[in-house]
């Protein structure tokens, strides 16, 4: 059984992927240092699977305690999630973001080159190509300077692996996310943000739970379809298998080159007004928001073409726009309790 190693696997990506790992009769060890969510989720992921991951409370800034982890488990592969991914907060914290962005990516990447370990999988986002030039936005769409240090973070990491994979034999993919939302179907786990929530799906789902008293819509005057900015949301189950079908490339050496990088997404774009009636509509619910202007930094519109990921991957993404909205609620309203 192989075993791979899930940084950040206790967060919102991250143990949804384990859920699929294990479903797929992978062996799964979790690294997560518990800032930006709960130790109940690896009970969560145990009822789910019935199988408990092996879990360290490690913080990936701490070389040593990287390296103790590899001392103590023969590792098959990587799926690195662990970073630091707040866009607004990451321009009030240059040097937080690079340093615990990056220096962690160093350090794992460091112990695969000693150790002669393969199989690396990077949490990448779409927004390295900034406003694209096309859409949808396909993988040889240009990489843009950053809008935010999140950004440059996701951006100088894929540089760190381009440069490494080839020179020690480290077979790499990034996985560029679109918008990930949604909760597993057992409403076990799902996005736990903390504090104001950054991101539309979770400040919706607060707003309907009055937990919020009203959504912001940032900005109408957009060159779209309704003036609101338009978004992949790709829900966060679908974008675990993503996880596995490129593991799986990796492992059975079918990747082209040392280091691939695939598009995630659904490759339907969807405007903040659609979410909201289509949130509305599939949860039978009026959601109070107010327009206002725009948000700084946020771009007019991007959705993913999907071709390659689709082609390469052999993966497509299976849960729907209302059914994922429907699950965000569900898993929302369970929160409340
Ligand atoms: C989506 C749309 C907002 C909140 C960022 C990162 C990306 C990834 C996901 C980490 C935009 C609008 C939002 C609100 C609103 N980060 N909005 N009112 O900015 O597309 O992507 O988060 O994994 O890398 O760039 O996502 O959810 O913040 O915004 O109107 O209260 O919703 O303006 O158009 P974004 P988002």
């Amino acid at each position: 059984m192989k075993k791979i190693l899930v940084t950040g696997g206790l967060g919102f990506i991250g143990s949804h992927t384990v859920v699929e790992l294990q479903n797929e009769g992978f062996e799964v060890v979790i690294i997560d240092n518990l800032s930006n969510t709960s130790i109940d989720v690896l009970d969560k992921i145990t009822e789910i699977t019935g199988t408990k991951p092996a879990f360290h409370k490690v913080d990936v800034r701490v070389k040593s305690d990287i390296k103790s982890v590899f001392d103590t488990h023969k590792i098959d592969g990587i799926i690195h999630f662990a970073a630091f991914k707040a866009v607004g907060e990451s321009m009030n914290k240059p040097l937080d973001y690079y340093e615990n962005n990056l220096s962690s990516l160093i350090y794992l990447l460091q112990e695969m080159r000693d150790r002669k370990l393969d199989n690396f999988i990077f949490s990448s986002s779409c927004t390295v190509y900034g406003q694209a030039n096309a859409l949808p936005i396909t993988e040889d769409a240009p990489v843009k300077a950053a809008e935010s240090v999140y950004g440059n973070t996701k951006q100088i990491g894929e540089e760190i692996i381009r440069d490494t994979s080839n020179t020690y034999k480290i077979n790499s993919i990034a996985l560029r996310y679109f918008n990930p939302m949604g909760a597993h179907p057992s409403i076990k786990i799902g996005e736990l943000p903390i504090g104001v929530p950054q991101n539309l799906i979770p400040f919706v789902t607060q707003t309907a739970a009055g937990i919020r008293k009203e959504l912001s819509v940032f900005g109408d005057d957009y060159p779209t379809k309704d003036g609101t900015a338009v978004r992949d949301y790709i829900h966060v189950v679908d974008l675990a298998k993503a996880h596995i079908a490129a593991l799986r490339r990796l492992i059975n050496k079918k990747n082209k080159k040392s280091f691939e990088y695939f598009n995630i997404g659904t490759g339907k774009g969807s405007s903040v007004l659609e979410i909201i009636n289509a949130f509305e509509k599939v949860n039978n619910l009026k959601l109070n928001y107010k327009i206002v202007g725009r948000r700084e930094g946020d771009i007019t519109a991007a959705f993913a073409d999907t071709t390659i990921a689709n082609k390469e991957l052999n993966w497509k993404t299976e849960i729907g726009l209302e059914e994922a909205l429907e699950s965000a609620w569900k898993w929302q309203q369970k929160q409340s309790v």
